[in-house]
C-alpha cells in the first residue's frame, strides 16, 4: 500500500475557533457556533468516505459551561437541533452515534434526543462517530477509576487495560491522529488518555472553515508520519 493511502483508523478533532470566525466578520458568537455546526455534517462524510472507522468530535467541554449563560443556551440549543436534524442522515448513511460525557448534566429533552439517536444508530457499521459533550479527558478516567472500585477491584487489578476497559472509549481503536483547529496548541482536557501516542496536527483555519479539502489535507499530512510507539525504526 502506498503511503499516500494510510488513512488513521480513528481521528479525532477539537473544533475550535468558531468565537473568532464571528468576531472577525462583526457577528455575534452565537453565528460561529451555528456556522460550525454545519461544518460537521461535509467533515463526518468525508471520513466515513475516506474509509476512518472511528471519528470523535469534541463538541462542549466540561470547562465550557463557565462561558456566558447565554452562549451556553445557544450551544445546548444546536445541539439539540442538529441531533434532531442529522438523526435520519446518519442513519442512510449507516454511521452510529455515541454521546461521550456527563450528559446527566443536559436538560431532559437532550438526553432523550441522545438516547433515541444512540438506539436507532446501534447497528449501523460504517463508522463511529462520538460527539464528546460535557466530556473533559480527567472525567473520563475518573469515571473508569469509579467504576473499577465499585465493581470491587482489587488495587493490584487497577491496570492500564482494567481502566481502558471503563473509559469512554471502550472497545475502540485509540485516536491516531488528532486534529485541533483554531490555531491553539494544546489539548483543552481532551482525550488526555487515549492521546498518548496520537499524532498531533494544529492548523490555523478555523473551524466554520474547515472544509473537506482542510481534512484531506489533515490525512494526508498523517500519511506522512512516521510512529515508532517508543521502538526503533525498522532496519530493512
Ligand atoms: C469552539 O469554538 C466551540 C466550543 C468550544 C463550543 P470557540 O467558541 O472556542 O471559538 P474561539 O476559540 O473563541 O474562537
Ligand atoms: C476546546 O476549545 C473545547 C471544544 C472545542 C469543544 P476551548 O475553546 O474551550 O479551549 P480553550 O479554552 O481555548 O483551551
Ligand atoms: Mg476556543
Amino acid at each position: 500500500m502506498s503511503e499516500q493511502q494510510r488513512i488513521p483508523r480513528h481521528v479525532a478533532i477539537i473544533m475550535d475557533g468558531n468565537g473568532r470566525w464571528a468576531k472577525k466578520r462583526m457577528m455575534p458568537r452565537f453565528m460561529g457556533h451555528r456556522k460550525g455546526a454545519q461544518r460537521v455534517r461535509e467533515v463526518v462524510q468525508a471520513c466515513a468516505e475516506a474509509g476512518v472507522e472511528v471519528l470523535t468530535l469534541f463538541a462542549f467541554s466540561t470547562e465550557n459551561w463557565q462561558r456566558p449563560q447565554e452562549e451556553v443556551s445557544a450551544l445546548m440549543q444546536l445541539f439539540l437541533d442538529a441531533l434532531h436534524k442529522e438523526r435520519d442522515a446518519l442513519h442512510d448513511n449507516n454511521i452510529r452515534l455515541r454521546v461521550i460525557g456527563d450528559r446527566s448534566r443536559f436538560e431532559p429533552p437532550i438526553q432523550a434526543a441522545i438516547e433515541e439517536t444512540e438506539r436507532l444508530t446501534a447497528n449501523n457499521d460504517a463508522m463511529v462517530l462520538n460527539v464528546a459533550a460535557n466530556y473533559g479527558g480527567r472525567w473520563d478516567i475518573v469515571q473508569a477509576v469509579r467504576h473499577l472500585l465499585k465493581a470491587g477491584c482489587a488495587p493490584d487489578a487497577i491496570t492500564e487495560e482494567a481502566i481502558e476497559r471503563y473509559l469512554s472509549t471502550a472497545g475502540l481503536p485509540e485516536p491516531d491522529l488528532l486534529i485541533r483547529t483554531g490555531g491553539e496548541q494544546r489539548l483543552s482536557n481532551f482525550l488526555i488518555w487515549q492521546l498518548a501516542y496520537t499524532e498531533l496536527y494544529f492548523v490555523s483555519t478555523l473551524w466554520p472553515d474547515f472544509d473537506r479539502q482542510a481534512l484531506e489535507e489533515a490525512l494526508q499530512a498523517f500519511s506522512q508520519r512516521q510512529r515508532r510507539f517508543g521502538r526503533v525504526e525498522d532496519a530493512c
